[in-house]
């Protein structure tokens, strides 16, 4: 995710665009840069690092114009440089853009042109729209934008300048936000409100292959076949500080909110062509006798539930190993280990230590991170990327579900390479894991519920979550969710565990929190909230599935007529009502949310927006600082 600004008017484009930029840094903070016309060419000014960097070379050398656009990077292609910064211009300097996006088939247009002999000068997927527009152009920039986004893939929210047309800003967009402001001084767009909330606050909404062409007194909209129309202007209402979090009271809601979205660029990146798929492909599982995941906090219980789906799936022992833990143990590694290190900031001191101890024993190492180019990303063998955007918030939510996918995507990898997957059966899993960015919708279309039962759970001392097998792994996820927001005492318990002493613990109105996607085990788990129930506890059953076919089976032969746990994913029935299901027993002890079903082996994904929905408003309703927790940092770069 990154932030775009552009603007044409009577004012000096350039402390519009900084200040834009400035309010944009939540997108994205690798680098930034702008370009504006001035003197008949274009002076584009970018630097790897925080915006400041940029100020400050723009105020050793000042530059200005009358228009300009501007861009501040989150990198998902290319490391952060300032050769891989934005604006990217084509070769003959004609054409300068800013991207917000991901180009999908950015590898076969950059072959293509460079066939033409056409050089790059970063290794950006953006770049190639600045390189084709020019090598489309013939002279009118609108033909050019038009065909230039008939051959891209992806997602795209574009500002264009073109030299020959100084006084013109063309704007376009592909599954990226983008808007376009007018005012009495000029005209904008931009990838959000904050942008430009204190210049105008009438703004057009564009939609997917809208093109807007902005000058100084005129703002016209034409479709890609240039048949001009009208848009409704709209008015903002709201406050600066909330337009930053996209109207959300908290960056922690706007990012659970987000993961619909991010999972399907990461589904999308690590299947068909997509940009992690060349490291998947290189990876030869059957060169190892050993897989270790290491990691913590979060990322840690990513690979708790991973350890599930790679156990049943390939057949093969893994190893959860707590970096704080693992970089000390003198682990049993070698060259035939695959230690997979997990990490949203990748900057993490124990999981850098853990891969330093991992490479220095000759184990082969992956990392799956979300920040391009930093330092586990770089010092792993090899390394996928999540594309969950910036994460602002301290408690992580959308990152963490880009680990699961990526995860069972591997796992799926490896299972069929191992020979462990009866023919089709991959196609069918990932068919699955496709299917729950939807399946995630579904449940934030009924946040509502899960938020009135929260705001009765604020008085807690003490909140245990129960589960067995891939449940239990994703309680401990909503257990540390819930703690480290709320400050609630919590304890995620493996369900049969609890009788041999913690159960002393449970007394009159204690509240479990019980998750049941286990098909095979649900008897199980319910046993275990009865002898809670029957001890006082109030319980909240998250998955209620029934018993029934098991995911994939004990045999490892995958029940497809059944799929998960409590029944396929395909075409599931999404109309289940939590509403219904949370307030039918109001006065009783026990509550549940049911979840759209999927494969047992994925329900996490799903019973983890449901954890952090209620984690997210138990902490809402005591008031407390939820994006910066108390004593947290969002990167833990000390021991
Ligand atoms: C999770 O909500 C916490 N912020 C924390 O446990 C985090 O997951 C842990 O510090 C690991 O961070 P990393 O993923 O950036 O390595």
């Amino acid at each position: 995710m990154c932030g775009i600004i552009g603007y044409v008017g009577k004012e000096n484009a350039v402390p519009i665009i900084i200040e834009g930029l400035k309010k944009l840094e939540y997108r994205g903070y690798d680098s930034a840069g702008l370009a504006v016309y001035t003197g008949g060419n274009f002076n584009v000014v970018k630097r790897k690092g925080r915006l400041s960097v940029l100020e400050s070379e723009i105020g050793l050398r000042p530059t200005s114009g009358h228009i300009g656009i501007g861009h501040t990077r989150w990198a998902t292609h290319g490391e952060p440089s300032n050769e891989n910064s934005h604006p990217h211009l084509g070769r003959r300097g004609l054409i300068a853009i800013v991207h917000n996006g991901i180009i999908e088939n950015y590898r076969q247009l950059r072959d293509e042109l460079a066939g033409k002999g056409i050089e790059f000068t970063s290794q950006t997927d953006s770049e190639v729209i600045a390189q084709l527009a020019e090598y489309y152009y013939k002279g009118d920039i609108v033909d050019t934008t038009i065909k230039v986004v008939s051959r891209l893939e992806g997602s795209y929210a574009l500002g264009i300048m073109c030299i020959d047309e100084p006084d013109t800003l063309i704007a376009i967009k592909k599954d990226s936000p983008l808007i376009v402001g007018v005012s009495g001084h000029g005209h904008f767009i931009a990838s959000d409100v904050p942008a430009i909330l204190k210049h105008t606050n009438r703004v057009y909404y564009m939609n997917d292959k809208e093109l807007a062409i902005l000058r100084e007194g005129s703002v016209r909209f034409c479709n890609i076949d240039r048949e001009p129309f009208r848009k409704p202007l709209e008015t903002i209402t709201w406050s600066l500080d909330s337009a930053e979090k996209g109207g959300y009271p908290h960056f922690m809601l706007k990012e659970i909110m987000e993961q619909p979205a991010v999972l399907r660029s990461t589904i999308m990146s690590a299947t068909g062509a997509g940009a992690n798929r060349p490291v998947i492909d290189s990876l030869d599982i059957t060169g190892f006798n050993k897989i270790v995941i290491t990691a913590c906090g979060s990322a840690y219980n990513a690979g708790m539930v991973a350890r599930n789906v790679f156990e049943r799936l390939c057949k093969v022992p893994v190893e959860v190993e707590l970096a704080s833990e693992f970089r000390y143990k003198d682990a049993i590694l070698d060259a035939r280990s695959l230690v997979i290190l997990v990490s949203q900031s990748g900057e993490t001191a124990d999981t850098i230590a853990a891969l330093r101890e991992a490479r220095a024993k000759g184990a082969t190492t992956l990392s799956i991170v979300n920040v391009v180019g930093s330092t586990i990303a770089k010092e792993a063998d090899l390394c996928i990327y999540t594309a969950a955007g910036p994460e602002i918030a301290v408690a992580t939510t959308k990152a963490f579900s880009t680990q699961l996918i990526l995860l069972y995507v591997l796992a799926i990898e490896f299972a069929s390479r191992l020979g462990r997957l009866p023919p089709g059966v991959a196609q069918v899993l990932i068919d699955e894991i496709k299917g729950l960015p939807d399946k995630v919708a579904h449940i934030l279309e009924q946040v509502d519920s899960i938020q009135r039962y929260a705001s009765k759970s604020v008085g807690y001392k003490s909140i245990f979550f129960i589960g067995r097998n891939i449940d239990y792994a994703i309680a401990l996820e909503g257990s540390l969710k819930l703690k480290e927001i709320s400050y609630i005492h919590s304890e995620a318990y493996a369900g049969g565990e609890l009788k041999h002493g913690t159960i002393s613990l449970i007394e009159e109105d204690t509240l479990v929190v019980a998750i049941s996607n286990c098909a095979r085990l649900y008897d199980k788990i319910m046993s275990n909230v009865e002898q809670v129930i029957s001890r006082g506890a109030k319980v909240l059953l998250i998955g209620d599935c029934h018993s029934g076919a098991p995911g994939v089976g004990q045999d490892g032969e995958h029940d497809s007529e059944h799929g998960g746990g409590h029944g396929s994913g395909h075409g599931a029935d999404l109309s289940t009502d939590l509403s219904a299901e949370l307030d039918a027993e109001p006065d009783s002890r026990l509550s549940h949310i049911a979840l759209p079903q999927t494969d047992e082996l994925f329900s996490p994904s799903l019973t983890v927006v449901a954890l952090q929905l209620f984690a997210y408003f138990v902490a809402a309703n005591k008031g407390l600082d939820i994006d910066k927790p108390r004593n947290l940092a969002k990167s833990v770069t000390v021991e």
